[in-house]
Formats: structure tokens, sequence, C-alpha cells
């Protein structure tokens, strides 16, 4: 017997981006998205409502990057989720987090994040509001590379749960992709 929740946007699991521009004057600002999914090869599509500073950054010619927030920014990811830069300019720097300019795009990297895509805008909706982004590079920090590829046990990033607010680690492997299905060919 299944339970009916109605229609909410309930998907397991969603990630926890942080999304961070630079507005007309160079100021560095970010949010925290959980509506977003890889859209194609090099594209990504994350809802972002117009309203929300970073949009209006975006569509003032900003470029955008989209970190994983990780278990040791878990706090600072839920403030620039729930406090704008319309109202506050220096969300950045209350999270104590730092900015370095994306060598490929123009758009801020922060430090404190160690994994991110390096994003353009390829187009925006008004009416559903979908960004969609082409991703220019991956960048990484070193300290969370393993043998040349990005180790999630050192990102140690974190998944939102919508339906209890929560904000998640990863679990252990459970399978391996596009292989373990052909047992069953
Ligand atoms: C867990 C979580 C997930 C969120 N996901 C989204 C999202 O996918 N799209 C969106 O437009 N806002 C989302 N928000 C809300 C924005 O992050 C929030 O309104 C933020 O203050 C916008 O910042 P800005 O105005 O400085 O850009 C989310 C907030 C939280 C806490």
């Amino acid at each position: 017997m299944r339970k009916s929740f109605g229609a909410k946007p309930f998907m397991y699991p969603m990630p926890v981006l942080i999304i961070a521009t630079y507005d007309e004057n160079g100021v560095p600002n970010a949010m925290n998205a959980a509506w977003g999914s890889a859209a194609d090869i090099n594209r990504i599509a994350i809802y972002v409502s117009a309203g929300h500073k970073t949009m209006k950054n975006i569509l003032a010619g900003s470029d955008f990057t989209v970190s994983m927030a990780t278990a040791a920014t878990a706090a600072a990811a839920d403030y620039v989720g729930i406090v704008s830069g319309n109202k506050v300019e220096n969300k950045i720097e209350k999270c104590a987090w730092h900015c370095t300019k994306s060598e490929k795009v123009n758009a801020p990297l922060i430090d404190e994040l160690p994994m991110a895509l390096e994003c353009r805008m390829v187009s925006y909706d008004t009416e559903s509001e979908l960004l969609i982004g082409e991703i220019v590079d991956v960048v990484a920090d070193e300290s969370v590379i393993t043998d040349g590829s990005i180790d999630p046990r050192k990102l140690d990033p974190i998944c939102y749960d919508p339906v209890n607010h929560d904000y998640l680690r990863l679990g252990e492997k459970v399978a391996n992709a596009f292989e373990d299905g052909k047992k069953l060919i």
C-alpha cells in the first residue's frame, strides 16, 4: 500500500549547488540551488527564480560557477540559500568565503568549495525560470583529487533531502554504473 504525498518536488538525491556570480560592480554573490541537473554532455539546467540577485547578475552579463557544497560548508551553503544578495551585499564575506576569479569565465570561484563547474548562460526562459548553462570547464582543488580523478570521499559533497529539509552526506558505493546491468543481458 503506497501513501500519497501530493504534487511535491520530492526527488532523491537533490544536489546542493552553490551558484556564484559577479554584480555589475564586480561584487561576488552566491546562492544555493537544489533544483538543478546535468542536461546533456556539456550543459547544466537549473531552475533560478528571476527575482534572485544571482539571476539579475547573470542577465546583466555575469557568467557563473556552480560548486558542490560540502559537509564542511553546509551552514554557509544554507545561509546563501536563505539570505538574498538583493538585501545583503556581502553574503560571501558573511560566510567567511574567499573568491578567486575563474580563468575561463567571468565569475568567481569560491576558494572554500573545492569543486566547481565554470559556466556561461546559453538561455534563460522567463516563463519557466529555467537557466541553461554551457559547462566550459570543471575545476577541482588538488586536495580532493586521487590518482588524477575527483574523489567523492575527499570532496564530501552534500545532498538536499526535500522531504525532511536536511542536508545529507553521500553513502557507500553499491554498484558499478554501465557495468553491473550487463549481468541481466
Ligand atoms: C536547500 C535550498 C535549495 C534551494 N534551491 C533553489 C533553486 O533550485 N532555485 C532557486 O531559484 N532558489 C533556490 N533556493 C533559494 C535561494 O537560494 C535563495 O532565495 C537565495 O537567497 C537567493 O539568493 P540571491 O538573491 O542572492 O541570488 C534554495 C534554497 C535552499 C535553502
